[in-house]
């Protein structure tokens, strides 16, 4: 089977996981969450490309960038851009690659702030509330995709 390509972006704040309130968001490091869709994708027929920024514009790049490689599919974890980020929501709609918006934790069940989701009125699906393990269940549907 040929490989998939996927690419993992993970915005503001997610070089911190492991650290930063661990209570909401595990104790995982984003290096032991890449070690695990590594491991995972191999399994799945899927090579990661994983890649984290606190810049808006970063972001968007690597959304162009998934295009213009090919990528089977997107897996996005925006942090905080995705309930501001239009740009990240014309971005999405710029690309005909799928993205599947991930979060670690559940925001509808967080401050009202987090209820809306500009990345999530152009994704393919959402998985959120899970972890680490969100990740790894967006790579399962990115690959059924
Ligand atoms: C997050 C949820 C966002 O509301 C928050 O700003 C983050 C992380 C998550 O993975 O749970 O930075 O995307």
């Amino acid at each position: 089977m040929a490989e998939k390509l996927i690419y993992v972006l993970n915005g503001p704040n997610l070089n911190r996981l492991g650290k930063r309130e661990p209570e909401v968001y595990g104790s995982q490091t984003l290096a032991d969450i890449g070690a695990m869709l590594a491991a995972r994708g191999a399994d799945l027929s899927c090579t990661i490309s994983m890649h984290q920024s606190n810049h808006e514009g970063d972001l968007v790049d690597w959304l162009h960038e998934a295009e213009d490689r090919g990528a089977h599919a997107v897996l996005l974890n925006a942090g905080a851009l995705t309930h501001t980020s239009i740009a990240l929501l014309d971005a999405i709609r710029s690309i005909k690659v799928p993205v599947i918006e991930v979060h670690l934790s559940n925001p509808h069940t967080r401050e009202s702030f987090r209820h809306v989701s500009w990345v999530g009125q152009a994704a393919k699906g959402t998985i959120a509330g899970f972890g680490a393990r969100s990740y790894l269940l967006a790579l399962e549907a990115a690959a059924a995709l």
